[in-house]
């Protein structure tokens, strides 16, 4: 649809969810270009009111079912805690709606299966905002890692290990008995490794290994489980956790290299500590998240390199990516903004592009990371053997079979 002066509709968007990450989804579409933000909806009519006022939004919606009777919101941001995406998500869908989901799409691969038949029938754009794809960084190691730089693949490896976790009076939904799923740091943070490790090397994690453990098994909670919320001052009721908030894995890849993956939310000193490393025959090239702007790059026979975010020294790519001239720190809100706009850029294509935009993370690729989680759940129970993973979007989560063994269920 266009307008007189020829300039496109603005696409028109509503948020459900406004806790910690909306105010990034909602700052990265303030940025765009075309884009208008009709209003918001939270876990309670006051809660929506109060979140609007603080994120300067102008209307607030009494539910997410009142946003999603909106007809004139084209774009629905599901940013709720993870236990709602699979409800919220499904229900946006239904009601025509593009939908742009925080990870991890669903709680369950069978949820994420949902989803994707929901989007395909529904034939609107349905994506997942993994953000770290959206790093001028990330896309020049995925530019080497797929071309020839590195050489062949045999190593990846890295972690995500976070503190914030770390003092038993933090309390969240994410480890909450009551909501929580059965994996928590692993669906929080590990998906994005995951993810990345798959986006970056461009090969698929083909076997898993997974020693599973919950580091701090009582938890105290004083009713706030919001993210960053910090510990509770007073005593709080004590919680039982089940799901894991520390992790060790072993992978496989389908191109033959090894991975060894850790992931944890209760560590000391870690604070968004996300590093990948990806190492070939002839080259190695290492991202860290909390050093986004650098790419490390390593030689067995030269010396070592760290590539700084220039845009002319990188690859075309990833030039697009370089937001900021050379020596202006790009950070996590402009790659979170990155991810956004090529989203939106994907929505008004109509997907009719001949390309897909680079970071675009379509809910079947957000439920193949869902299918690893449980790939690596189904290993610690089994007593840490290796699984195979499903290894065809929306195929095999009927069943897993251990690779060793055979078994099905
Ligand atoms: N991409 C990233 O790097 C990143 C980082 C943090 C969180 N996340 C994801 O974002 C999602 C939200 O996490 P968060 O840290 O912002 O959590 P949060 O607890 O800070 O915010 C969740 C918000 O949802 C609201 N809410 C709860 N029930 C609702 C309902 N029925 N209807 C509408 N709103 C409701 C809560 O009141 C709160 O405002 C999670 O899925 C998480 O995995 C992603």
């Amino acid at each position: 649809m266009c307008v007189a002066n020829d300039r496109p509709a603005k696409l028109k968007m509503g948020l459900i969810g406004p806790g910690f990450i909306a105010e990034h989804h909602l700052d990265a579409v303030r940025r765009l270009e075309g884009v208008e933000i009709v209003g918001i909806a939270g876990s309670s009519p006051q809660s929506g009111r109060d979140r609007a006022r603080v994120l300067g939004v102008r209307q607030a919606f009494d539910s997410y079912h009142d946003l999603l009777a909106e007809q004139q919101i084209d774009v629905v941001h599901n940013t709720t805690p993870s236990h709602l995406h699979y409800e919220i998500s499904l229900a946006a869908l239904r009601a025509g709606k593009h939908v742009i989901s925080d990870k991890p799409l669903a709680s369950t691969a069978w949820q994420c299966e949902e989803l994707c038949e929901a989007a395909a029938s529904a034939g609107v754009v349905a994506a997942v905002t993994f953000n770290y794809r959206g790093y001028a960084a990330v896309q020049q190691a995925r530019t080497m890692a797929h071309g020839d730089e590195l050489g062949q693949q045999v190593y990846i490896h890295g972690h995500y290990l976070q503190d914030w976790m770390a003092d038993d009076h933090v309390f969240s939904w994410r480890i909450d008995p009551v909501c929580a799923g059965e994996s928590a740091a692993l669906i929080d943070v590990g998906a994005h490794w995951c993810d990345l490790a798959e986006y970056l090397s461009g090969s698929r994690i083909s076997q898993v290994l997974a020693d599973l453990h919950t580091a701090i098994p009582i938890r105290f909670s004083s009713g706030t489980s919001q993210t960053f919320a910090g510990p509770a001052r007073d005593h709080g009721t004590p919680v039982e956790v089940h799901c894991e908030d520390l992790a060790s894995l072993l992978l496989k890849f389908e191109n033959g290299a090894r991975g060894c993956l850790k992931v944890a939310q209760v560590l000391p000193g870690h604070k968004n500590d996300l590093q990948i490393e990806v190492c070939g025959r002839a080259a190695s090239v290492r991202w860290e998240q909390e050093k986004p702007n650098e790419l490390w790059i390593g030689y067995a026979n030269a010396p070592n390199a760290v590539m700084s975010m220039q845009a002319s020294l990188l690859a075309p790519q990833a030039r697009a990516y370089a937001s900021l001239p050379a020596g202006h720190p790009a950070g996590w809100p402009d790659a979170f903004r990155a991810v956004v706009s090529d989203i939106y850029d994907w929505i008004r294509a109509d997907r009719t592009a001949t390309r897909q935009p680079a970071t675009l993370c379509t809910f079947e690729d957000a439920h193949r990371i869902s299918v690893i989680i449980e790939s690596m759940l189904e290993s610690h129970k089994r007593g840490g053997v290796w699984i195979d993973v499903p290894q065809k979007n929306l195929e095999g989560t009927r069943e897993i079979v251990a690779a060793a063994g055979g078994e099905r269920r």
